[in-house]
């Protein structure tokens, strides 16, 4: 049994310890809004934060997580109400939406570390995929949420 913190709540997860986070959290705590992708810590689809940084859960082994604390996409804001997910709601950013809650959870820390990123602070910090092409949408809505006026409506 491992314990591990996930959205503020401790949960014993009866795993073996290289399993995947990714795979803790969608099969064993039934999050799903965590999505898997590449399954080789390439696209961040399965983006979540670790201690708040942002990590790719499909290889990071259960037994690795210790004390940190996991949030997830629906760990961010009950209502959705996050400034960032707001800002995707009101500029439509998702196309299908797979790699979006990936995406979000990127972009959450690169504001957490970088309150108003600049275009190529955007595009260094945000590695994930997206396979619809939504990443003019992406950095305006990061624009949009760091309430960089002129930028945000730049999609
Ligand atoms: S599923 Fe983890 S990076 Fe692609
Ligand atoms: S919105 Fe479809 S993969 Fe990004």
């Amino acid at each position: 049994m491992v314990k591990i913190s996930v959205n503020g709540t401790m949960h014993d997860v009866d795993a073996p310890p290289d399993t995947p986070v990714l795979w803790v959290l969608r099969e064993w705590l039934g999050m799903t809004g965590t999505k898997f992708g590449c399954g080789i810590a390439q696209c961040g689809a399965c983006s979540i934060h670790i201690d708040g940084q942002v990590t790719r859960s499909c290889m990071l082994p259960l037994g690795q997580v210790g004390n940190a604390k996991i949030t997830t996409i629906e760990g961010l804001s009950p209502t959705a109400a996050h400034p960032v997910q707001k800002a995707w709601l009101d500029l439509e950013v998702p196309q299908c939406g797979y790699c979006q809650s990936g995406q979000i959870m990127a972009a959450v820390s690169l504001l957490k570390q970088n309150p108003k990123p600049s275009d190529a602070d955007i595009d260094a910090a945000m590695s994930n995929i997206c396979r619809c092409g939504t990443y003019p949408r992406i950095k305006a809505a990061i624009h949009a949420a760091a309430g960089n006026a002129g930028k945000a409506g730049a999609a």
